[in-house]
């Protein structure tokens, strides 16, 4: 996932990040979607086949507002992963992210296992690096605008995501743990290729958002909790490693953050919104799309078919797909933006969130 300055290298850190969210608990103790109904229509007066998901996305066509979020590359089973990953990206139209290439800034002998994914015609490509890669961390040389020049070129990308990880690097001891400068060194970059800010499991609020958008980033990616916990992934590494300190900060931090939903509405500043943390389902992704999200983003719930094969990929995300054509339906929403201009109800912690000012 994110990057980490764990000891060992970047390469064996990524695998044992897909090992343990494929067999380890890391969600988060709630899914926020669940706070979230929309609300039915008895009389849709659209006919079913006739509902269009496509919409448009960072200038692009797509067939539905649901991309694949970032997660893996720099280790030789991730290949298999993002060509998997592509190989549905292309034939469903949707936008696909690849995992943070600093494995391949750093070694370009791995530049293989994320370049697969230029193979295939996906018709919005994103390229990834950390944020706090972006200053110096303990000695380490900070990555500039020529590096994100090449983690884009490396894949043919249309964006590049800057991931925003603080939560787990600091739930590690050794993790990376700068944070002053990160956003000049984001407004930097912005200001020679289309940048998106994403979160990693932790949520940006409306204040963040303003200050991303200020830095002139072209869409934000919330993150939010509700998914994947990567706390709770740390916790499960420094648990393995017996590292007493990583254990405790992991469990402690497991379920902080900022819920997906109540993310998607602060973050709502004038630029493009993609609903990521916890995305399950096609139904998840209409209340996204309802509480204004341009796009739903989902990892964790792809990544076993991802470690599968490609038409395991390809059958779950047409059945989100699917899921997202009734969902329009049954509020006689016709097309993306029917939906998103729904009513629905917020109810739980995310209403209490929400309610405040
Ligand atoms: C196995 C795995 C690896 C990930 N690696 C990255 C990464 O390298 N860079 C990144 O920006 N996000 C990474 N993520 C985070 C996701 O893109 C996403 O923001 C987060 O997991 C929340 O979505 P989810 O709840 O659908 O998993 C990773 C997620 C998973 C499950």
């Amino acid at each position: 996932m994110p990057d980490s300055s764990v000891k060992g290298s970047t390469e064996k850190r990524k695998g044992e990040h897909v090992d343990i969210v494929l067999s380890e608990p890391v969600n988060s103790a709630s899914n926020y979607w669940d706070d979230v109904t929309l609300i039915h229509n008895s009389l849709p007066e659209i006919d079913f086949d006739s509902i269009s998901t496509e919409t448009r996305f960072l200038g692009r066509k797509i067939n539905a507002p649901i991309m694949i979020s970032g997660m893996t590359g720099g280790f030789e089973r991730a290949r298999g992963i993002n060509r998997n990953l592509a190989e549905a990206a292309s034939e469903l139209q949707i936008p696909m992210g690849v995992g943070s290439q600093r494995a391949a800034l750093e070694n370009p002998a791995l530049a293989e296992t994320y370049r697969i994914v230029a193979d295939y015609d996906v018709p919005v490509v994103i390229a990834n690096i950390g944020a706090p890669q972006l200053v110096g961390q303990r000695g380490k040389r900070a990555y500039d605008v020529e590096d994100a020049v090449r983690a884009m070129k490396m894949i043919d990308a249309d964006a590049l995501a800057i991931h925003m990880n603080y939560l787990q690097e600091v739930v590690q001891p050794e993790g990376d743990r700068v944070a002053s400068g990160v956003i000049s060194a984001m407004e930097r970059i912005a200001g020679r290729m289309p940048v998106i800010a994403k979160e990693t499991g932790a949520g940006i609020s409306r204040k963040t958002a303003l200050r991303l958008k200020k830095a002139g980033v072209r869409a934000i990616d919330v993150g939010g909790l509700g998914g994947t916990s990567w706390s709770a992934v740390e916790y499960h590494r420094a648990k393995a490693r017996g590292n007493e300190m990583g254990e405790r900060l992991g469990k402690t931090f497991w379920n902080w953050g900022i819920p997906t939903p109540v993310s998607v509405a602060e973050a709502n500043v004038g630029l493009p919104v993609i609903a990521s943390g916890g995305i399950r389902n096609g139904l998840d992704a209409a209340k996204a799309i309802c509480l204004g999200a341009s796009c739903v983003g989902l990892a964790g719930a792809l990544i076993r078919s991802a470690s599968e094969s490609r038409s395991a990929v390809i059958t779950e995300l047409q059945g989100i797909m699917e899921e997202l054509r009734v969902a329009m339906f049954l509020t006689g929403s016709a097309n993306v933006r029917n939906l998103s201009k729904k009513e629905c109800v917020v109810s739980g912690m995310t209403g209490v969130w929400m309610g405040l000012d």
